[in-house]
């Protein structure tokens, strides 16, 4: 997003610049960055003399790099049911590198130093760079650490200028965030440091503020006077896959909640920002994390619902059940589900439950925000024979079909007076007539540009683990490990229609 409003129409394309990406051998690399900086290329949002950097630690030649990337970003195109511009391809395999390095070595990170320095000399362009660790977390402070020492990261200079763009997970809880966001600071300042949360970088997330603020029919009605609650569901089909390791050590709450779930939270609950700076943005996000009332242990017990799916089918394909994934603890009790209801103690959303609810295995791929609003008074319609009827619900969909539903009644024709909720449908691909670009694309041209307003701000990420760090830890205390076992292709255990059932509410998919 940029901030000044002439140019909001524009696409900007960013100074010439190196990307290095560590962690070059990795998936990431592979299925989502590579593909995305070569379709940025291609549709001229690089510049011509952008140069790209693989750095990995597996020994493996310039060429045999490129095969692999080509392959790599062959399917990814494919995917996406787009044909692939081989002719481009050749012009952009050429600004591609391949440096084999360790993260901890000194002389490996001087030797890249050199590199980046005599490509960008014979190309006549600026050293600028982007450093981006696709790596595990445990070689984000070598490498951040070696990129100090060797100079590359020129804190405070801003010609050439470095910035490096971080994956999660961004610590494990509060105390490893905060040593982690001192480590990076001791090498960059935090207007070089992009934390990057993929959501961010979903059309439809980024319409959140559009819808609110770029309308005048909706936020007058956003606060506890017209809305019942919230829910937000990020519900996946897929299980954890040869993932184990890492999830084992992570579960739903820090894969999803504490990241991608508080960041839909935060846009839909946030204050208009005053402009559309990337801190004015994040103040205001920051401040609904801080109102996150904290669930006491007592609650964490009752009130938060943990799930793990056991073997079965989802579509006629066999799943294994969770605890006999490769890499998963055969005894795990690492949530695989959860589900629970969260206050916000400001002025807006007083007394206005917020339903979150995420999960592998489930029954099929859903991330949606529905806002549902009061019931209307019981007089006129809303008595028998015609009442009582259902509420308005404004439910975004982010993935798949992506769109915006309001449901609200309707009469239906006919000589007797029926009444029926009815959909009206906003659909980006029948709208727009494609389907949105990679969240990854926008993200990369943003971290390209020096746009920080879609990743996450240090401060951003310490409030998110105040709030889900002290819930992972009552939950795996003794006296609250429990854990339900739910079938894959269900909606998760039934302790979570309890949890909301119990306050004389429904799940809702729009
Ligand atoms: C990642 C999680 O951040 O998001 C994965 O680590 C999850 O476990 C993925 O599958 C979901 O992303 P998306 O874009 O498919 O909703």
């Amino acid at each position: 997003m940029n901030a000044t409003s002439d140019n909001l129409h524009q696409v900007a394309i960013p100074e010439p610049f190196t990307l290095v990406v560590f962690g070059a051998s990795g998936d990431l690399a592979h299925r989502k960055l590579i593909p995305s900086v070569f379709k940025l290329w291609c549709d001229g949002l690089l510049p011509e003399q952008v140069a790209v950097i693989g750095y990995a630690r597996s020994e493996k030649s310039q060429q045999q790099f490129i095969d692999e990337l080509r392959e790599s970003a062959g399917n990814a195109f494919a995917d996406q049911g787009v044909d692939f511009p081989q002719n481009k391809w050749k012009k952009f395999a050429a600004r591609v590198s391949y440096h084999q390095g360790g993260y901890n070595i000194a002389a490996d990170f001087e030797s890249l130093r050199d590199s980046i320095k005599s490509q960008a000399a014979a190309a006549s362009v600026a050293a600028n760079c982007v450093f981006y660790l696709a790596t595990p977390p445990d070689a984000f402070v070598p490498i951040v650490q070696q990129l100090y020492a060797c100079g590359l990261s020129r804190r405070g200079e801003t010609n050439p200028w470095s910035r490096i763009v971080i994956e999660k997970p961004f610590g494990r809880d509060l105390q490893t965030a905060q040593t982690l966001n001192a480590q990076l600071g001791e090498c960059f300042s935090e207007n070089q440091i992009f934390r990057i949360d993929h959501y961010l970088g979903k059309e439809t997330v980024q319409n959140i503020m559009v819808l609110r603020f770029g309308n005048s029919i909706f936020e007058h009605l956003w606060s506890h006077d017209n809305i019942d609650h919230v829910q937000i569901t990020v519900a996946e089909s897929l299980d954890v896959g040869r993932r184990g390791k890492y999830y084992d050590n992570a579960g739903a709450l820090r894969d999803i909640v504490q990241n991608h779930m508080m960041h839909l939270l935060s846009l839909i609950a946030m204050e208009p920002p005053v402009t559309l700076t990337p801190d004015a943005v994040r103040n205001e996000k920051v401040k609904v994390l801080k109102a996150l009332r904290p669930i006491p242990p007592v609650c964490a017990k009752n009130g938060v619902v943990r799930g793990q799916y056991t073997a079965g089918t989802i579509g006629g394909v066999k799943i294994s059940g969770y605890r006999e994934t490769e890499n998963v603890r055969p005894k795990s009790g690492t949530e695989t589900f959860v589900a629970f209801k969260v206050y916000l103690d400001n002025w807006r959303w007083a007394g206005v439950p917020f339903y979150l609810r995420t999960g592998k295995c489930l029954q099929r791929r859903c991330t949606e925000i529905s806002v549902h609003f009061k019931r209307i008074p019981d007089v006129l319609f809303n008595l028998p024979p015609y009442g009582p009827l259902p509420q308005n619900v404004l439910s975004i969909r982010v993935q798949p079909d992506e769109g915006i539903t309001l449901e609200f009644q309707a009469k239906v024709p006919g000589a007797v007076m029926k009444i029926e909720p009815l959909k009206m449908k906003f659909d980006y691909k029948s709208s727009f007539g494609a389907s949105p670009p990679d969240a990854y694309e926008r993200l990369l041209l943003d971290a390209a540009l020096g746009d920080a307003t879609l990743f996450t701000r240090s401060d951003e990420v310490e409030a998110a683990w105040r709030f889900v760090a002290p819930v992972i830890e009552h939950c795996s205390q003794d006296c609250c490990s429990m854990i339900s076992e739910y079938q894959p292709g269900t909606w998760g255990p039934a302790a979570a229609d309890e949890l909301i059932q119990a306050d004389g509410r429904q799940w809702y998919l729009g």
